[in-house]
């Protein structure tokens, strides 16, 4: 699996399995299907209510705990629980995480940077990200920060591939880790003719084309899935890569199109919510 490296050192696979809006059931079969197939980056979320189930994935799937780079976050309402890291590990069946992320700026959310900062300290985080941190967010956190984070984690794809957010990642060595790489599975950006004509040249379906293109953008990429056959598809996209021109003619369709807007009013929803957490 090729690798990015990190600005702490920390190196971090390419590709990795998503795991929001699975439930329970479905992020256990796909995470060990995942890593049974040589995936070893897996994305959850105190928020998708599965870290349970994924600590379990990881477990059926026989690989020893580093061989597998966990990547979960800590969710707004968990920003002032002293606790939130260790009750994290604890779902998880972890004694520490590759990647800590804070996934909302909402609540208090600078509480929450200080507990990844206290979290990498402690050695319970390897690195730390922010999700969701665009615009007015990130300017605010860099006057604030002690540690830089490695990752962001941020809306990604070819109809929208943060062009002004790069310039302050580039500055400090953050690497952006895409979410709905592939539209949250738009059929209509899969079927954009030029990744049907790539697909045809190179072997690959429309979706293998596009998760490629993430990579080759220096974009940590981790689609979500509960299909065996599309996990399987997803990882194997390193054996081509497309010319400067097709990289191009892939640029022309940034669309600065969102599907995902985020709103002030859901920002406080989001502080005032808080998971209903697996018991089991
Ligand atoms: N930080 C945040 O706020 C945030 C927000 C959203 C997502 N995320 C993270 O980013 C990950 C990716 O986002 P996402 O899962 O929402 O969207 P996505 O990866 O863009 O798309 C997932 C959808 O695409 C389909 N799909 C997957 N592989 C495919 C393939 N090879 N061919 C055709 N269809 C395919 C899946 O259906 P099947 O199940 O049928 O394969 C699913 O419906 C999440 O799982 C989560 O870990 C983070």
């Amino acid at each position: 699996m090729e690798t990015v490296k990190l600005n702490n050192g920390v190196t971090c696979p390419v590709i990795g399995l998503g795991t929001f809006m699975l439930a329970p059931k479905d992020a256990q079969n796909s995470v060990r299907e995942a890593l049974k197939m040589g995936y070893s980056l897996v994305d959850t979320a105190n928020a998708y209510v599965n870290e349970r189930a994924v600590g379990r994935g990881i477990k059926e799937s026989g690989h020893k705990r580093e061989e597998v780079f966990i990547s979960t976050k800590l969710w707004p309402s968990e920003y002032e629980n002293e606790n939130a890291v260790n009750e994290t590990l604890e779902r998880l069946g972890v004694d520490y995480v590759d990647l800590l992320y804070i996934h909302q700026p909402a609540g208090n959310w600078l509480a929450g940077y200080r507990q990844l900062e206290k979290a990498y300290k402690e050695g319970k985080a390897k690195s730390i990200g922010i999700s969701n941190f665009e615009g007015e967010y990130i300017d605010e956190l860099r006057e604030k920060w002690e540690i830089v984070p490695q990752f962001i984690q941020v809306e990604a794809h070819p109809y929208f591939t943060q062009k002004e957010l790069r310039k302050t990642l580039d500055k400090y060595d953050i690497k952006l880790m895409s979410w709905y790489p592939l539209g949250h599975g738009d059929k209509s950006l899969m079927k954009e003719p030029i990744f049907v004509k790539l697909g045809e040249k190179y072997g690959k379906t429309p979706a293998q084309i596009i998760l490629r293109w993430h990579t080759q953008m220096g974009f940590v990429v981790i689609p979500g899935s509960k299909n065996v056959a599309h996990i399987k598809d997803n990882l194997d996209i390193l054996d081509f890569t497309p010319t400067d021109d097709e990289m191009n003619e892939i640029a022309t369709l940034d669309k600065e199109k969102r599907y995902y807007h985020r709103t002030d009013a859901q920002l406080k929803q989001f502080a005032a919510w808080r998971p209903e957490f697996e018991k089991v």
